[in-house]
């Protein structure tokens, strides 16, 4: 059996770990008697070697958070086995700081009890890893989202980066965001980031299936948001198969909770090897006829491909009247349902262009909150989501 420390003034949070309900030893301590030293902390446990995981509440106090954080980056480097949680109400704001110094996840201070399942989880798997020297097995993986349409210019990497932040937010360390817009990705540009590396340099070698390494190649946004850019140059896209496109998704769906994929107009063979690692689809259509036709045909090849297990989300974006089509009318066209409409808007416009989310400059803007409801579709989803069943699209 293993142990995990908890150090919390706070009686709901040792609840809810509790309540996590796994088998482990939970050993509560107040935080005034949180040790400096990594091994100090861990003779706190009546067997030190049988701990995995320490959660430390920073109380949203910056200095203690400072002291944390200097304690996860002793524990990385003298008991790299360990996996450190800190608890903020700053997650965002401390993120990348937090994550550089060795901490594995962040969590809020009333976290729901999905997300303290996903955090045990994860520390147990990369503690069984280090135990073992193998990769982290398959039992728990991520959400794969991919955002999809067979138009250009509707509205999909918009909605993609914008999505990627919003799930960041919830999820600051366990969120990334791949530009599979393989040749014209915009990504980077619609997040003013600077990459140092691209999907060209990931794909093969080492890097392919270790996550760790893996991460240490993605470039991070200050949100936390983990990105992997598209290539630097068209031609380099003539080397990546469908082969490498799911041999990362599999790395990156055992590592991070929400991959989300924003991907090229159509259905070409990238996309498809996205799909087929994907448990979300998100289909962007605008509110005009060639649209919503194109989006018509690229629903049914979706059906004809089996990949019906796949969740999918339909959205309108830039919905205004001056078109004369209505989302009903889309809704009969498409014989389902309309999940979620976004109206055009020129802050959402203008937020892309400056390369930062609107739903991080401005959460209380109507289109964020719509955003934020398109986030919120996207639950985790407890062990087994891994076992959706669809034959293989690649295998055929
Ligand atoms: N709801 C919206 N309101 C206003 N402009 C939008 C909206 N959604 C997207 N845009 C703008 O439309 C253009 C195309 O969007 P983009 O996300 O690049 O589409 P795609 O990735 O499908 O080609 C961009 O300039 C983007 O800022
Ligand atoms: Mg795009």
């Amino acid at each position: 059996m293993s142990t995990i420390i908890v150090a919390t003034d706070s009686r709901s949070l040792s609840r809810s770990i509790r309540l996590a309900g796994t088998d482990d030893e939970l050993m509560v301590i107040t935080r005034d008697q949180v040790p400096a030293g990594a091994a100090q902390l861990l003779a706190l446990a009546d067997d030190p070697e049988a701990v995995r995981t320490v959660i430390l509440d920073g109380g949203g106090d910056a200095e203690t958070e400072g002291r944390v954080l200097q304690l996860a980056s002793r524990m990385q480097q003298s008991h790299p086995q360990v996996s450190v949680v800190l608890v903020t109400p700053r997650g965002e704001e401390i993120a990348l700081q937090a994550l550089r110094s060795g901490v594995r996840d962040v969590l809020p201070p009333e976290p729901p009890l999905e997300d303290v399942r996903w955090v045990l989880r994860r520390a147990a798997e990369s503690a069984q890893a280090f135990a073992t020297g193998h990769a982290p097995g398959d039992t728990f993986t991520g959400r794969v989202i991919a955002v999809a349409s067979p138009k250009g210019g509707v509205g999909k990497t918009t909605i993609a980066t914008h999505l990627a932040a919003a799930l960041a937010q919830h999820s600051p360390t366990g969120t990334v965001l791949v530009d599979l817009d393989v040749q014209f990705g915009d990504v980077a540009a619609a997040l003013n980031l600077d990459p140092t590396y691209t999907l060209g340099d990931v794909l093969s070698g080492p890097v392919a299936t270790d996550a760790i390494a893996l991460k240490s190649l993605l470039t991070q946004h200050e949100s936390g948001l983990y990105v992997l850019p598209g290539v630097r140059n068209p031609a380099e896209a003539d080397h990546i198969g469908t082969e490498h496109i799911s041999r990362l998704l599999g790395t990156l769906k055992r590592e991070f909770r929400y991959v989300i994929l924003d991907t090229a107009p159509g259905l070409h063979e990238q996309t498809l090897a996205a799909l087929d690692q994907a448990t979300d689809v998100v289909l962007v259509c605008g509110l005009d006829v060639p649209s919503v036709r194109g989006m018509r045909k690229e629903l049914d090849l979706l059906h004809e491909l089996d990949l019906e297990p796949l969740n999918i989300h339909v959205v309108v974006n830039m919905a205004d009247k001056s078109g004369g089509l209505s989302v009903a009318d889309v809704a009969a066209t498409l014989g389902r349902k309309v999940d979620v409409v976004l109206p055009r808007s020129t802050k959402l416009l203008r937020a892309t262009n400056a390369g930062e989310p609107l739903v991080i400059s401005n959460p209380r803007d109507p289109v964020s909150k719509d955003l934020t409801a398109l986030a919120g579709r996207f639950a985790p989803l407890g062990a087994g989501s891994a076992g959706r069943q669809h034959r293989g699209l690649l295998s055929r």
